[in-house]
């Protein structure tokens, strides 16, 4: 019968075999997949693996700090977190397009990447969290050529010579989650909502991803979650988020009149990201969430809801 526990055994025991007494490096996005996967890995092999976190600048806000207390400080996991915030943000300057967008971040990424593999030196083995579903998506192959870059930021160079440590690989999200939980990953990694590897920045629509702006998306972000979680919806949506256009709008606050940024919310149900069904959240929510971005975001003097499903429309903006 499946159980979680039986998983854990089944797969350290995998591990263990595969891996011997090899170097094992993980690059570790603070994502469900890549947080199992690497604790399965570390109760396998313990210091033998190092995890890389590598933070872009495109999180969301306390994301990186979160990654580091837990798996730093709480599992003891041998962590490298390398703050990459100011060369990315170079990297996207004049950068509006979301498909150049996508790709100067992976580049970068891979970039980064590869530097802290080379200052480890001889790691040999690679863990990544793949899932049955890509698995299946990708025509049932194996090796680093079959993920496909759209879903995988760290989607790796060939000429890396890394073996592939998969241990999710016969698994559906839900049981992911269950194996996260046994291994006393904390509840908001295991439950957290997918995030595109591009992060923040494709959610900065029609124009450049800058600091002032990933900040004031960061700002907006973190209310529409707090709100979300507060009513107790945040397991029931697929992904709840905030998109930034790169328009203005005239506003009036008090006696002024105010030319502000408009954040729109998107928020949709959905069982594989396939298709998506735009979620009826509750109208009180809904003003909750509009007037405290607009009271506490400087910035923004608009907010506007996405009412469109998968298809026609995609989840994110672009
Ligand atoms: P779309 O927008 O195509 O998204 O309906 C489907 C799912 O994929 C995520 N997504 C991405 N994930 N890199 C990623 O790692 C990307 O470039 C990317 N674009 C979209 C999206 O958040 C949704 O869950």
């Amino acid at each position: 019968t499946w159980s979680a526990a039986n998983i854990i055994d089944e797969q350290v025991e995998a591990i263990r075999k595969q891996v011997g007494d090899g170097k094992v490096i993980c690059g570790l996005s603070g994502g469900v997949d890549s947080s199992v996967a690497a604790l399965l890995v570390h109760k396998a092999v313990g210091d033998q693996l190092t995890c890389v976190f590598v933070d872009h600048g495109m999180m969301r806000q306390d994301e990186g700090e979160q990654v580091i207390a837990a798996f730093r400080d709480q599992f003891h996991v041998p962590l490298v977190a390398v703050d990459a915030e100011k060369r990315f943000l170079d990297r996207l300057k004049g950068v509006s397009e979301p498909e150049a967008k996508r790709k100067a971040i992976g580049a970068e990424f891979i970039r980064v990447f590869e530097e802290e593999a080379a200052k480890l030196g001889d790691a040999k083995f690679l863990v990544q969290g793949t899932l049955y579903s890509d698995v299946i998506e990708s025509g049932g192959g194996t090796g680093a050529a079959t993920i496909k870059s759209h879903h995988n930021v760290g989607g790796l160079p060939e000429d890396m010579e890394f073996a592939l440590v998969e241990p999710l690989r016969a698994l559906f999200k839900d049981e992911v989650r269950a194996v996260g939980a046994e291994l006393g990953l904390p509840e908001k990694f295991v439950w957290r909502q997918p995030f595109p590897g591009p992060g923040l920045a494709i959610r900065i629509v029609g124009g450049e991803a800058t600091k002032e702006r990933l900040d004031t998306l960061r700002a907006a972000d973190f209310i529409l979650q707090d709100e979300i979680r507060k009513a107790g919806l945040y397991r029931e949506l697929w992904q709840s988020f905030c998109v930034l256009p790169d328009i203005r709008t005239v506003g009036v606050q008090g006696d002024e009149r105010t030319y502000g940024y408009v954040v729109a919310i998107r928020a949709v149900t959905s069982d594989d990201a396939m298709t998506a069904d735009w979620a009826r959240l509750p109208y009180d929510l809904l003003e909750q969430i509009a007037s405290r971005m607009i009271n506490e975001i400087r910035e923004v003097n608009r907010v506007v809801l996405d009412i469109t499903s998968k298809p026609p429309g995609t989840i994110e903006w672009e």
